[in-house]
C-alpha cells in the first residue's frame, strides 16, 4: 500500500515534467529573418532547423555559416564554401561534439559570448568574450567569423582557431595548429597535426595513440637548413595569400600551380596526413589540388604500421617484411608480426649464461635492399665497420634490425621497425635480425584466404527452435552439439581468465584510404567476420532486420554479427550514421563494435550477451532454464527503461527504437538487460521502414498509432515497453493472451489492460497472486509488482499523450528499488 502511495505521489509530482516533455518544441527564434541576416546581434538566438541551416552569408556570398549536418540528427556549427558543389567545411566550432538536430541553438548571450547550446541547454562551445562590449557577430568576405564591439573592434575571430583548413590571409602562428579529420567525409579530429614545433619550424606530425613522429619536413636531415628551413626566426608566422603564395618565418615557401588572384583557395591537412592546397573551379564546383606536401604518401608516417613496408605503385600498397605476417589484413596500421618469436629464443639462450654474447650465435642477419625504416634507433654511431654494427645489434636484446650506410659508416640499430618504405639508395641497407635455423618460406604476396565449406547449421537452443526441432533428433547431431558446447565452454573459461585488453583503432588503409570512425569503433572486413563466426555457423537468432551469428574476434572478444537486410544507404552515408550509433554508449544498450561494408554486404558487429534474449528465459515453455526471479525481472524492467530513456532523451541522436520486445532485450552474464537493434530503423529502406509488420514492431507490441498512420515518436516505444512489463509479470508471451486463438492480439492487450485498471483501483490486492507468474510461487514483492502493473497500464494508454515518458518510468521504478 505504501508503494502505491509513493507511486501516486511521485507520479503527480512529475506530471508537470511529463507535460513539459510532451511540449518541448524547438525554439524558433527569428526564423523568418535568418536567410536575410547579415549579422547576429547580441541576445538573439537561432535554433537548428531541418530546412534552414544557414545563418549568415558573407557579403560577397563566398562563405556561409550555420548548422552543418554530420549525420541525420547531429549537427556542427561550421563555416563552409557557398560555391562548391558539395558543402566543403572550412571551419567548425564543435567538431568532436556535434549537437542534436532538435532544440540545439546558437545564442549570443547576454554576457557577451557567442555560444552553442545542445538541446538540453549544455554549452558545447563558446567564444571567450565574457564581460566585453561584444555587440554582434559577422561573417567577413574572407571566411572569417568575427565577434566585435560597437566600434567594430575584433574581440574574437574564427581565424584564430582553425580546424583542418587555413584560408588565404589566415595565418598559422605559435598558438595555432591544424588537426586532420579522422576519415574521409567526417569532421572528427584525427591523428595528424600541422604546426610550428619548438624549433620554430613548420612541421607535420603523426600523433597516434602510441607513437608520435615528425614526418615533414624530411626528418632524415638532422640539420633544418638541409630542408631549406631556419630555426632562428622565432616569430612563427606563415600565411597563404590570395594569389597562391605561401611564406613562413622559417623560410618555407611554396606556390600554387595555378597562381592568380581570382581563385578560391584552401590549405587543408587531409585525413590521410597530407597537406594540400586546393583551388575551386567555380563553374563545376569541383576542387582541384594545386600543391601538396607529399606527392609520395609513403614518406608520411604511420601509414603502414610496424614491420611493414610502404610502396607507391602508383597506389598505396603495404606489405610485410619477409618472415612476417600481417596482423589484420583490413587494417594495415596494425602492421605485421614475426612468424617466429625471437624474444623466446633469446630467453632460452640467456638462461644458460654461457658467454656474454652467446645468443649472437642464435641469430644471423638478412639483408633487405632498398628499404628503410624511420626512427626507433637505440644508438647512432658513425665511422664504424659493418661487423661492429652487426655485433651491436646481434648482442642487443631489443635490437630487431639495423640500418648501415656504406661510405659514412653510419650504424642505426633499431628496436622497432616503423614507418617502413621502399628506399632505393645503394648506400643504405637494412639488415634484419633473424633466428638461425628457421626456414623462411617465400610467400611475399600470398593472401590469407578463408574458405567456407557447406556445413550443417548448429542452432542456438532457443525455446522457439525446440518447438519445431525436437522430432529431428539424431545422435551425430547431438554429439556435435555437445562437443560444440564443450568447446564454447573452454573458450568461455579462457576468455574469462584473460584480461580484457582495451583495444584501440588506428587509421586503416584500404585502397580507397583510411576508414576509421572513432576509437572503439571500427570497420571489419567480410573475411575477418567470416573467420570470426566460423563461416556463420552459430545462429543466435533472426529478426526483421537480419540474422545474427555468434563470433569470436582475434582478440578473443565474443561478438554478435548481424547480416543486415534491406539497408538502403551507400557506404558513405552508412558510415556517417553508424559513426553516430557507434558513439552511443550506455550500460543498458548493446554496444556496437563496428561494421562491415563490402559490395552488397552490410554487417553489424556488436557486443555478445551470455544469457541470450529475454524471451528465451522468460517464456521458457520447456523448462530448460531456471525461472527468472522477481528481483531479476524488476531489474530487467528498470534496465530496459533506463536504456530507452537514454535513447529518447539523452543521447546525441534521439532514437525511437520501434521494435521493443523480449527478443530484442539481451541479458548479460549478470542478467543485466541490454537493448539490441536500436538505431537500425534509420538504416533501412523506406519501404521497409513504412511497414511496421515487417521491421518495426511485432504484432502485439506495436502502438495503435502505427495503424492510424500518425507520426511515430518515442511514445510508440513506451507502448511496447508496457507490453513487455506485462509479459515480465505474467511470464507469458503476449501472443498467448488471445482467447480461442481468434482474438486480435491488440484487443487481447486492451482487454488485459481494462481488467487490470479495474483491479488496480480496488483496495483488495489479493488478485495479484493470481495474476503474477505462477512459477514464482508467490515469491515476489507486492508493492513492486503493483507499481510495475500501474506503469504498464499507463504505458498502454491508447492516446500516446497520456503515456508517461521513459524518464518518468525510470524515476518511479528507482523509487522502489530495495
Ligand atoms: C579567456 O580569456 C581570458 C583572458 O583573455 C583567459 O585568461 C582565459 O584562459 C580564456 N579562457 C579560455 C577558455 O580560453
Ligand atoms: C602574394 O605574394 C606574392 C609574393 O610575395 C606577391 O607577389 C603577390 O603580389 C601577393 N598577392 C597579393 C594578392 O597580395
Ligand atoms: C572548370 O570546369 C569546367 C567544367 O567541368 C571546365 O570546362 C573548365 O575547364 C574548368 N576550369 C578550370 C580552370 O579548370
Ligand atoms: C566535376 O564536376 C562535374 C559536374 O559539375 C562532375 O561531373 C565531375 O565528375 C567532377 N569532376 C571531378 C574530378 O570531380
Ligand atoms: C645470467 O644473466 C643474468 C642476466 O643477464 C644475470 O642476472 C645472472 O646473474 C647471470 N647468471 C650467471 C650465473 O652468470
Ligand atoms: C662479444 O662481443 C664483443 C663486442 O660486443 C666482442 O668484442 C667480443 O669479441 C665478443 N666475444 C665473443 C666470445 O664472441
Amino acid at each position: 500500500m505504501r508503494g502505491v502511495y509513493i507511486f501516486t505521489t511521485i507520479f503527480f509530482l512529475l506530471m508537470p515534467t511529463i507535460a513539459l516533455a510532451n511540449h518541448r518544441k524547438p525554439f524558433l527564434a527569428r526564423r523568418s529573418s535568418i536567410s536575410t541576416q547579415a549579422f547576429i546581434a547580441r541576445r538573439s538566438s537561432i535554433s537548428t532547423q531541418d530546412d534552414t541551416t544557414t545563418i549568415l552569408v558573407s557579403p560577397n556570398g563566398d562563405f556561409s555559416c550555420g548548422f552543418y549536418r554530420v549525420a541525420t540528427n547531429a549537427f556542427t556549427f561550421s563555416i563552409w564554401f557557398s560555391r562548391s558543389s558539395e558543402k566543403t567545411v572550412a571551419w567548425t566550432a564543435n567538431r568532436d561534439a556535434p549537437v542534436n538536430g532538435k532544440g540545439s541553438r546558437l545564442t549570443f548571450q547576454k554576457d557577451g559570448t557567442l555560444a552553442l547550446l545542445d538541446y538540453n541547454g549544455k554549452v558545447v562551445w563558446s567564444t571567450n568574450t565574457t564581460a566585453t562590449r561584444a555587440d554582434r557577430a559577422e561573417l567577413l568576405n574572407n571566411g572569417n567569423l568575427i565577434v566585435m564591439d560597437p566600434e567594430g573592434q575584433h574581440l574574437w575571430r574564427s581565424f584564430d582557431s582553425p580546424t583542418d583548413t587555413l584560408l588565404p590571409l589566415q595565418p598559422i602562428t605559435r598558438n595555432v595548429k591544424l588537426v586532420s579529420a579522422s576519415a574521409r567525409g567526417l569532421l572528427y579530429s584525427g591523428f595528424y597535426n600541422f604546426l610550428f614545433d619548438s624549433n620554430n619550424i613548420l612541421t607535420l606530425v603523426y600523433n597516434g595513440p602510441d607513437t608520435a613522429s615528425i614526418y615533414w619536413p624530411n626528418p632524415s636531415f638532422d640539420q633544418p637548413w638541409k630542408n631549406g628551413r631556419t630555426t632562428y626566426d622565432s616569430l612563427r608566422y606563415g600565411v597563404l595569400n590570395q594569389t597562391g603564395y605561401f611564406v613562413s618565418s622559417d623560410l618555407f615557401k611554396f606556390e600554387a600551380s595555378d597562381l592568380g588572384d581570382h581563385v578560391m583557395r584552401r590549405l587543408t591537412l587531409d585525413y590521410d596526413g597530407n597537406l594540400r592546397l586546393y583551388s575551386l573551379n567555380e563553374t563545376s564546383g569541383n576542387w582541384s589540388v594545386s600543391w601538396m606536401a607529399f606527392s609520395r604518401v609513403c614518406q608520411m608516417h604511420g601509414v603502414c604500421g610496424t614491420n611493414a613496408v610502404c610502396n607507391y605503385i602508383p597506389e598505396l600498397h603495404c606489405s610485410c617484411l619477409q618472415g612476417f605476417e600481417v596482423i589484420d589484413p583490413t587494417d594495415w596500421s596494425k602492421g605485421c608480426k614475426r612468424k617466429v618469436d625471437i624474444t623466446a629464443i633469446w630467453d632460452k639462450g640467456n638462461r644458460h649464461n654461457i658467454t656474454s654474447n652467446s645468443t649472437s650465435q642464435d641469430f644471423s642477419v638478412r639483408k633487405i635492399t632498398a628499404t628503410d625504416f624511420w626512427g626507433y634507433d637505440t644508438a647512432y654511431t658513425q665511422l664504424i665497420p659493418y661487423s661492429n654494427c652487426r655485433n651491436m645489434c646481434l648482442t642487443a636484446n631489443n635490437c630487431q634490425a639495423f640500418g648501415y650506410r656504406k661510405g659514412t659508416g653510419e650504424c642505426y640499430p633499431k628496436y622497432s621497425l616503423f614507418n617502413g618504405r621502399r628506399f632505393p639508395d645503394p648506400y643504405n641497407d637494412l639488415y634484419l635480425k633473424v633466428p638461425k635455423g628457421v626456414p623462411f618460406r617465400e610467400e611475399s604476396d600470398s593472401r590469407p584466404t578463408h574458405s567456407c565449406g557447406v556445413t550443417e547449421k548448429l542452432a542456438y537452443p532457443s525455446s522457439q527452435m525446440f518447438e519445431e526441432v525436437t522430432s529431428n533428433f539424431e545422435f551425430g547431431y547431438f554429439l556435435s552439439s555437445v562437443l560444440t558446447l564443450l568447446l564454447i565452454e573452454v573458450v568461455l573459461i579462457i576468455v574469462g581468465f584473460s584480461v580484457v585488453r582495451k583495444w584501440e583503432t588506428r587509421p586503416e588503409i584500404t585502397d580507397e584510404g583510411y576508414a576509421i570512425i572513432s576509437s572503439q569503433f571500427r570497420r571489419f572486413s567480410y573475411k575477418e567476420l567470416q573467420k570470426a563466426t566460423n563461416c556463420f555457423q552459430e545462429e543466435l537468432g533472426s529478426g526483421g532486420s537480419g540474422v545474427v551469428y555468434k563470433g569470436v574476434l582475434d582478440d578473443e572478444r565474443k561478438v554478435a554479427v548481424k547480416i543486415l537486410n534491406d539497408v538502403i544507404y551507400g557506404e558513405q552515408e552508412l558510415r556517417s550514421e553508424l559513426s553516430v550509433i557507434g558513439r552511443i554508449y550506455h550500460m543498458n544498450l548493446v554496444r556496437i563494435w563496428g561494421f562491415c561494408v563490402e559490395k552488397t554486404k552490410r554487417l553489424l558487429v556488436s557486443e555478445y550477451s551470455e544469457n541470450g534474449s529475454l524471451d528465451r528465459l522468460l517464456f521458457d515453455y520447456h523448462n530448460l532454464f531456471p525461472v527468472l526471479k522477481w528481483s531479476q525481472r524488476y531489474n530487467i524492467a528498470l534496465g530496459v527503461a533506463k536504456g530507452l530513456a537514454y535513447l529518447h532523451h539523452e543521447c546525441l541522436e534521439w532514437i525511437v527504437h520501434c521494435d521493443i520486445k523480449p527478443e530484442n532485450i539481451l541479458l548479460d552474464k549478470d542478467f543485466e538487460p541490454k537493448i539490441a537493434d536500436f538505431g537500425l530503423v534509420k538504416l533501412l529502406k523506406p519501404e521497409a521502414a513504412q511497414m511496421p509488420s515487417r521491421v518495426h514492431g511485432t504484432r502485439g507490441y506495436i502502438a495503435p498509432e502505427w495503424a492510424l498512420n500518425l507520426p511515430i515518436t518515442g511514445k510508440a516505444d513506451v507502448y511496447s515497453y508496457g507490453v513487455v512489463l506485462l509479459e515480465l509479470v505474467k511470464g507469458s508471451q503476449v501472443s498467448r493472451w488471445v482467447v480461442d486463438g481468434k482474438e486480435e492480439v491488440g484487443l487481447a492487450v486492451k482487454r488485459n489492460v481494462d481488467t487490470l485498471r479495474e483491479k488496480l483501483a480496488s483496495e483488495d490486492q489479493s488478485w495479484l497472486l493470481e495474476f503474477v507468474d505462477s512459477r514464482l510461487d508467490g515469491e515476489f514483492n507486492y508493492s513492486q509488482a503493483a507499481t510495475v502493473l500501474k506503469i504498464a497500464v499507463l504505458c498502454l494508454e491508447e492516446d500516446r499523450r497520456m503515456r508517461p515518458s521513459m524518464d518518468t518510468v525510470v524515476e518511479v521504478l528507482l523509487s522502489l528499488v530495495e
